[in-house]
């Protein structure tokens, strides 16, 4: 294999463009910076949800249309945080907005059943492959009922987790999410740390985590409690770490351990569903798993969740002895919504325009990767991608740590500035393109992305 010349990053410098690319940034959001503060008197933070404040400042929308969003400052943006990837289908999708307005004009909730319950159920079989279906309102209640369901149908409590995996935003999960470096433990061992303050340390115990893309430690978990697995939860591919693709054999090889000794296996395709291909990471990676938990994309804008199951795991919910139930499930706004998006939208044909986008963006950040020599690649399938800032390849969670942060705050800063939008800054970037993407979108990204390198590379 040919050794590419790379250069290592100058920190000096990029601590330096940090500083520029910020003071230019902070003149063109003074509305979202003072409307914050207002905002703040009454509502924690001024924000509505913990992410949505991140440096250097939050910035708040005033609309969105096809792959552009505005700010309340009135600067236009291409958009490829479409709202942590529920936007697949892009921003007021005419049919969408259609679908819509037609049910509002009927009622907007009922908390019964309605009539695009089937057509929905039917388009997630078709794609993921699991038989049976049940709604909610998020990725965080549809794993938190994977968790239960497994649990449940064992008798046991015990659930394997992958270190550097969010599930969304509840007690049963929300362990070693992005632990401290410095408390994980050893490899074969590692210390599952609640990710927040209030989560019970005691729940801890309920969860063992392991590295992603790893048998052996998989294996060796299901081992050394033998018995007392209930199930495993996997995003088939890591999406919170960039994106960490599965190594092949690996998603078989965890059905195929967890299934000899009596466990399940659940994707959390919350991200993945509906965006890598039409039937997610089941079609990408062809393994079929016992639960898949769904959320984002599949609502075509609308608050919604979905958990796919087996007969069997859905068999105590069914006779009645296993409650899964909530005011807002199969919202028929949100069913209408989806039905949309999954039918008129996100059709088969549509991910072949998402792959030509993925590859406008791959090619052109791996030419400017190359051009500069960067430490750095290109990872990512359909509508979601990321550049990892590492010269060797990203397996787990535990690769990502050398990885210094100024370089994605850097990397967001000069999107940013140049009238492209990403999720707010974490340590790690991901992005997510849109049916209603252009080919123009993903060159405007590309020369971001090149001039970034410029200024940080060769
Ligand atoms: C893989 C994964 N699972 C679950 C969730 C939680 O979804 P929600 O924010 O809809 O509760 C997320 C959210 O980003 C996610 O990335």
């Amino acid at each position: 294999m040919a050794v590419r010349e790379t250069v290592e990053f100058d920190l000096e410098r990029i601590d330096h463009l940090i500083e520029e690319e910020e003071a230019k940034l902070e003149p063109k959001h003074r509305a979202s910076i003072a409307y914050k503060k207002e905002v703040g008197r009454t509502v924690a933070g001024g924000v509505a949800s913990s992410w949505q404040d991140s440096p250097p400042h939050t910035v708040f929308v005033d609309r969105g249309r096809g792959s552009r969003v505005w700010d309340i400052d009135g600067n236009e943006y291409v958009d490829f945080h479409l709202g942590y990837g529920a936007m697949v289908a892009g921003h007021a999708h005419p049919k969408i907005v259609e679908a819509i307005r037609r049910q509002a004009a009927r009622g907007t909730h009922f908390a019964q059943p309605t009539r695009d319950l089937d057509v929905v159920g039917e388009n997630l079989v078709e794609r993921f492959r699991v038989p049976l279906w049940r709604f909610c309102n998020s990725g965080t209640e549809a794993t938190l009922e994977a968790v239960r369901l497994m649990r449940a149908v064992t008798g046991r409590d015990l659930v394997l987790k992958i270190e550097g995996s969010y599930h969304g935003h509840h007690d049963s999960l929300m362990f070693s999410v992005v632990p401290d470096p410095s408390r994980i433990g050893p490899r074969d061992h590692p210390v599952t740390l609640p990710q927040v303050a209030g989560i019970p340390q005691t729940f801890a115990s309920l969860v063992r985590v392991v590295p992603f893309n790893d048998l052996d430690e998989a294996r060796r978990a299901l081992d050394e409690n033998d018995g007392n697995v209930a199930g495993m939860i996997v995003e088939p591919a890591m999406m919170n770490c960039g994106v960490i693709m599965p190594e092949p054999g690996y998603l078989q090889g965890l059905k195929d351990l967890l299934h000899r000794r009596g466990a399940f296996l659940a994707f959390d395709e919350v991200k993945t569903g509906a965006t890598i291909a039409y039937g997610g990471a089941v079609e990408a990676f062809g393994v079929e798993p016992d639960i898949v938990t769904l959320a984002k994309a599949i609502g075509g804008g609308a608050p919604c969740g979905a958990i796919g199951a087996t007969e069997e795991l859905f068999a105590p919910v069914v006779s009645g002895e296993m409650d899964m139930a909530g005011t807002f499930n199969g919202n028929p706004l949100t069913l209408a919504a989806s039905k949309a998006a999954l039918t008129e939208v996100l059709t088969k044909d549509s991910y072949e325009h998402l792959n030509e986008i993925h590859r406008a963006l791959r090619q052109g950040c791996e030419a400017a990767i190359e051009r500069h020599g960067l430490p750095a690649y290109v990872s990512g399938l359909g509508a979601k991608g990321s550049v990892i800032y590492s010269a060797t390849p990203v397996r787990e969670y535990r690769d990502t740590i050398g990885i210094d942060e100024r370089i994605t705050y850097l990397a967001w800063l000069f999107q940013q500035n140049r009238g492209v939008f990403k999720s707010p800054w974490s340590k790690q970037e991901t992005w997510t393109t849109s049916v209603q993407h252009s080919i123009e979108d993903a060159e405007r990204y590309v020369a971001n992305f090149d001039e970034l390198a410029a200024a940080i590379g060769a």
